[in-house]
């Protein structure tokens, strides 16, 4: 069991937490959020609190000047041997968000540096192809732009056309060519059994499916009923020489056992399976989990 935690995100730091909030750095802001697993107390003084450039208490109250949309680096490792002129790093788009978003789920940077590690790993660039990648539930699309950034052909589908226009908002701001990226805005579900029938493979598949959700045409996703068969389907979306399988969970009843259990039951491949809590770590060392994943390489 893997507690996992990014290793290299400037742009980001979970400065404090604790009575249910969160004090994190986004680039040049500072926020407040709530946090409900916070039930311990601040370490940092309350005068570092009253920093906050904006605090979420039921809706955003901004204390400074926040300047929206603001970006967000996130910067990309060299292959050896690589030389990159410029600046190498995907920039995504923040904003004061309803619930208390920003657009950005930072703790998924700790899988952003494990599918850079999976993409770059591929012997596919060598034999000049493209991975095909599907990227199910993507929200704002920080996966789909980081793996469009470096090379490979993805599918986003999320059944919200506002995560989706803010998605496209982000491949303009990385400067990625229209065909780089697939927009789909359908239930994951649906769509995943409509690639069946029409035979198409990917090399690569993540997946972040919420505990509850909408699909377009009212339908409601449920993970503990829905997940298992999608996962079924996707294992069978699985090309020859696919390279991976990312399953992340937030705010679901399952564990990441459950999670290491069901991948195992369904993935016939061989590889490595291993599944933990996504955590963030905070500036003095302790841990925040946010969520559960599972996932698979070859
Ligand atoms: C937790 S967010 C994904 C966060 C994303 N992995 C990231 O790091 O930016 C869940 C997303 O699932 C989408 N969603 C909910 N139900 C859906 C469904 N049935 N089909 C497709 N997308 C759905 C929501 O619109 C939302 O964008």
């Amino acid at each position: 069991m893997i507690l996992e935690t990014f290793k290299h995100f400037p742009d980001f730091e979970l400065l404090d937490s604790g009575n249910g909030y969160r004090l994190e750095r986004w680039g040049a802001y500072r926020l407040a959020r709530p946090d409900p697993q916070a039930i311990w107390e601040h370490q940092l003084a309350d005068a570092e609190w009253k920093k906050a450039d904006a605090i979420f208490n039921s809706k955003w109250q901004v204390k400074t000047s926040v300047s929206q949309p603001w970006p967000i680096r996130f910067p990309l490792p060299l292959k050896a041997g690589e030389a990159k002129t410029g600046e190498w790093s995907i920039k995504l788009l923040a904003r004061l968000s309803t619930f208390k978003h920003t657009g950005i789920f930072a703790e998924q940077a700790a899988n952003w540096e494990w599918l850079t590690e999976q993409v770059q790993n591929t012997e596919f660039k060598a034999q000049k192809e493209q991975l095909k990648i599907l990227n199910l539930f993507g929200y704002t699309g920080a996966a789909t732009i980081l793996l469009a950034k470096l090379g490979c052909f993805v599918t986003h589908v999320d059944a919200s056309k506002p995560a989706i226009t803010w998605a496209k908002e982000n491949q303009i701001a990385n400067n990625l060519p229209n065909d780089s990226i697939r927009w789909i805005l359908d239930d994951a579900a649906k769509f995943v059994k409509r690639e069946l029938k029409r035979g198409a493979k990917y090399d690569g598949i993540l997946m972040d499916p919420p505990a509850f959700g909408h699909a377009p045409s009212g339908r409601t996703w449920k993970f503990a009923e829905d997940f298992p068969r999608l996962l079924a389907d996707c294992t069978e979306l699985l090309s020859t020489n696919a390279k991976f399988l990312l399953v992340n969970a937030y705010a679901t009843n399952s564990s990441a056992i459950a999670l290491q259990n069901l991948l195992e039951d369904s993935i016939k491949k061989t590889g490595t399976l291993e599944s933990g809590e996504l955590c963030l770590k905070q500036n003095s060392g302790r841990l925040i989990s946010t969520g559960i994943f599972g996932r698979w390489s070859k």
